[in-house]
């Protein structure tokens, strides 16, 4: 399993120092302890080397940056439920990370709860293994085929992350149903899924509702059981009632990932109406400019994906103290085509600022929503002007 992918590990030690302090300070911000979190990643991990690596044109520093980004991402998607529903991690019992791949979300997890309480499970062995004896959670072996796993633990939040994404829909049905039956009396299943609005031009949606692309990322895994899924509302709702009546769920559009909507379902009875769960604003910077008056000028952009929320601020933080706070300006239609399907229009900002050459320049995007997304840039020294991102989309 796996065979195809041995690229050698990538030790967060090999990163560019700059970008080394990015992380740190991101992880930080998030309560992160950066030594743990930040272990090697393994060659193996597919989703690391073969969809992170190529979008950043093969920049391990940019690439381990995003990695951490799009993980707390993932992480401030999990607070919310854990929130939202349970009242906090003190509240929380056992959970499974199921396709947890290489466990992104585990070093996030595992710095929120005991290892005990985690469990992950994937058709990757070795990705178990790898978890099992570095983070101490416990490990299950999936399989192709939902029938052949015996395990049969409960959780009070069972999440599969870009895996329904990925399911032709035989094996929608049947792992949603093998999912769902691992969730406790008082949790919830939570799965995300590309939704019809992403679908790639020139496809047209299928009756049932599920349309079915044999490609994927996977180097390994068969396209009979992995490839690229576009699902409607109607089709997960259909599905979702076939699990048992009465069931609460709920669709936030764009809750995980980039592109991803998240669904959350209730165990019977298990309430969801109140819960709210936004997306974290995403944004880059693009341009400096330096000023007659010797100041730079640093411009950017933004997006809250969010249905119902708003970029309100743009917090500029020199050496993480804030110095100034900007309105976000004109939208940027330009940028919008990156993200189809988002329910609101991307927007620019700008500052001006006489920072110290080096200085660790943070733009905090602050949302209606009330989450915050952040990029970085290092105040130019001489020519040199490192950020936070670019991307092969053309977007910084
Ligand atoms: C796109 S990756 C997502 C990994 C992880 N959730 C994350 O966010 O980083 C999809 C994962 O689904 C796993 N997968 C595919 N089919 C599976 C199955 N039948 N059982 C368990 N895992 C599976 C793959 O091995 C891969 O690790």
């Amino acid at each position: 399993m796996n065979a195809e992918l041995n690229a050698p590990d990538l030790s967060f030690d090999q990163v560019d120092p700059v970008y080394r302090a990015f992380i740190d300070d991101y992880l930080r911000l998030h309560g992160l302890d950066p030594a743990r979190f930040c272990k090697p990643l393994p060659g193996q991990d597919e989703m690391f080397f073969k969809a992170i690596l190529p979008n950043y044109e093969f920049e391990a520093s940019i690439s381990a940056f995003k990695f951490v980004e799009s993980t707390i991402r993932l992480g401030e998607a999990y607070r919310q439920l854990v929130e939202g529903v349970f009242g906090g991690y003190r509240n929380l019992g056992p959970v499974l990370d199921f396709a947890s791949g290489w466990g992104r979300l585990t070093r996030y997890l595992e710095q929120r709860l005991d290892p005990s309480q985690i469990r992950v499970a994937d058709i990757y062995h070795q990705a178990i293994d790898w978890q099992v004896s570095t983070f101490g959670v416990a490990g299950t072996y999936s399989d192709k085929d939902p029938a052949q796993l015996s395990y049969a633990g409960k959780h009070d939040i069972v999440l599969a992350g870009s895996m329904f994404s990925h399911l032709p829909a035989g094996l929608f049905h049947a792992w949603l149903d093998k999912l769902f039956s691992l969730v406790s009396d008082r949790g919830l299943l939570a799965f995300s899924v590309h939704d019809e609005a992403i679908l790639p031009i020139g496809e047209t949606m299928d009756a049932s509702g599920l349309h079915f692309l044999r490609f994927s990322e996977s180097g390994s895994l068969d396209l009979d059981i992995y490839g690229m899924s576009y699902v409607t509302e109607d089709f997960v709702g259909r599905a979702i009632a076939r699990l048992g009546p009465n069931l609460s769920w709920r669709r936030f559009p764009k809750g995980l990932y980039e592109n991803q909507d998240l669904y959350v379902v209730g165990a019977p009875g298990v309430d969801l109406s109140g819960l709210r769960l936004g997306s974290v604003p995403m944004g880059g910077f693009e341009t400096l400019t330096t000023l007659s008056t010797g100041e730079i000028e640093y411009a950017g952009w933004a997006i809250e994906r969010t249905p119902g929320a708003a970029v309100e601020a743009v917090a500029v933080h020199v050496d993480g103290a804030e110095v100034l706070t900007v309105l976000p300006d004109a939208e940027r239609p330009d940028v919008q085509k990156h993200f189809p399907g988002s329910a609101n229009a991307p927007v620019g900002w700008r500052f001006r600022l006489a920072a110290r050459p080096g200085a660790m320049v943070r733009v905090e995007l602050r949302s209606t929503s009330g989450l915050k997304g952040h990029c970085y840039a290092q105040a130019p020294l001489g020519a040199s002007f490192t950020y936070s991102g670019w991307s092969r989309r053309g977007l910084r």
